[in-house]
């Protein structure tokens, strides 16, 4: 059989388009406002699509798990730095935010690998329900991140305009977004910081392990 070219799968394809829609997002962000969130949130939607693409032409692969990954990260990182431009008096806690959010998701898929297990989702939940859902429920996984990326491309939105006027009148579309956004970005936090927790716990469990079998 031919060997199979890995780069050129659906789902890895799908992911190089994310990260272009990426950058021309961010590109056009000190100018550009609508036509840079719709990019950005066009990336962030196209995660969904891969994941269906992978499953439904039996394209998973390891290197396009990477690769979403990081993308997620890296958009994620660049768009808190823009927030950290716009609200210098918040920089402290977007700082904070980045570093939550690749120190926990680094932790929990070291971990993971460690113990052998395939991707950086299939943790070991211990039988915590809200966790649970998390990984087994794939509309409260994409709402969970819609929401994340919601919260902060609605900061970013709202340093240009609020929208189209809801609320009759008195705010506009872009800060009902970013209300209704805040617990959903506050929960993924809280849940990246359980993962820290339990990854850091996990890893050092290994370590025991290992030292008791040397000795
Ligand atoms: C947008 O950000 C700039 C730079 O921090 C700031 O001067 C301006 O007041 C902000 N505008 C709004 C509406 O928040």
């Amino acid at each position: 059989m031919e060997e199979e070219n890995i780069f050129l799968f659906i789902p890895n394809l799908i992911g190089y388009a994310r990260i272009a829609f990426a950058f021309i997002a961010f590109y056009f962000m000190p100018t550009s406002p609508v036509l840079a969130s719709s990019f950005y949130l066009l990336s962030g939607l196209l995660d969904a699509f891969d994941g269906h693409a992978a499953r439904a032409f039996n394209q998973g692969t390891k290197f396009g798990a990477m690769l979403d990954m990081l993308t997620d990260r890296c958009a994620t990182m660049c768009l808190l730095v823009n927030l950290s431009l716009l609200y210098p008096q918040f920089t402290i806690l977007f700082q904070l935010s980045m570093t939550i959010d690749i120190a926990s998701h680094w932790m929990h898929l070291h971990s993971s690998i460690m113990k052998g297990s395939g991707s950086h989702k299939t943790i070991d939940l211990s039988g915590n329900p809200v966790l649970r859902l998390y990984y087994t429920s794939r509309p409260v996984l994409f709402a969970m991140c819609a929401g994340n990326e919601l919260f902060y491309c609605m900061l970013y939105l709202l340093n240009f305009t609020e929208g189209p006027e809801v609320g009759l009148g008195a705010f506009g579309l872009f800060r009902l977004i970013l209300w209704i956004s805040t617990p959903i970005a506050l929960l993924k936090t809280l849940i990246s910081l359980l993962h820290l927790v339990t990854a850091s716990c996990n890893i050092a469990a290994i370590d025991v392990d290992e030292r008791a079998k040397k000795s």
